[in-house]
């Protein structure tokens, strides 16, 4: 399993449950963007950013990222998201959930489906 994300004091966090939970050898965490970084994995899970705490916008994000999903070797992607429109990929699945206050959705894409 590797994790990723771009800032460096979250992969710290992440790094930190990871060893309270004696995963450390089951879990690499690594830095990527994941505008650019390539995507070779039989599933992605990933909760996207939701429009707080980023200086980019989302819209590009979300397209970047995608590209990269359909061009890469992954047979099952899921996001938790607020914004599953910005994705522009046809879901297999949709749940739509509470997240605290906000409004979101479980989205299932299978880019070679
Ligand atoms: C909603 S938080 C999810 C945090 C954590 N992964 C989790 O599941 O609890 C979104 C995360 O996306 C990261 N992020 C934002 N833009 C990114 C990018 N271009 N590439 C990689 N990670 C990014 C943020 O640093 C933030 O930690």
């Amino acid at each position: 399993i590797e994790a990723r994300d771009r800032r460096e004091e979250w992969l710290d966090c992440a790094r930190e449950n990871r060893n309270a939970a004696g995963l450390d050898d089951e879990i690499a965490i690594v830095e990527a963007d994941a505008r650019e970084a390539a995507l070779d994995a039989d599933c992605v899970v990933t909760n996207l950013p939701f429009g707080v705490r980023v200086d980019e916008d989302l819209r590009d994000l979300y397209a970047a990222f995608a590209d990269r999903l359909v061009e890469g070797s992954v047979d099952r992607a899921v996001a938790l998201t607020t914004k599953p429109e910005f994705l522009p990929l046809e879901p297999v699945e949709r749940y739509d959930i509470p997240y605290g206050r906000l409004d979101a959705a479980i989205v299932v894409y299978e880019p070679w489906g």
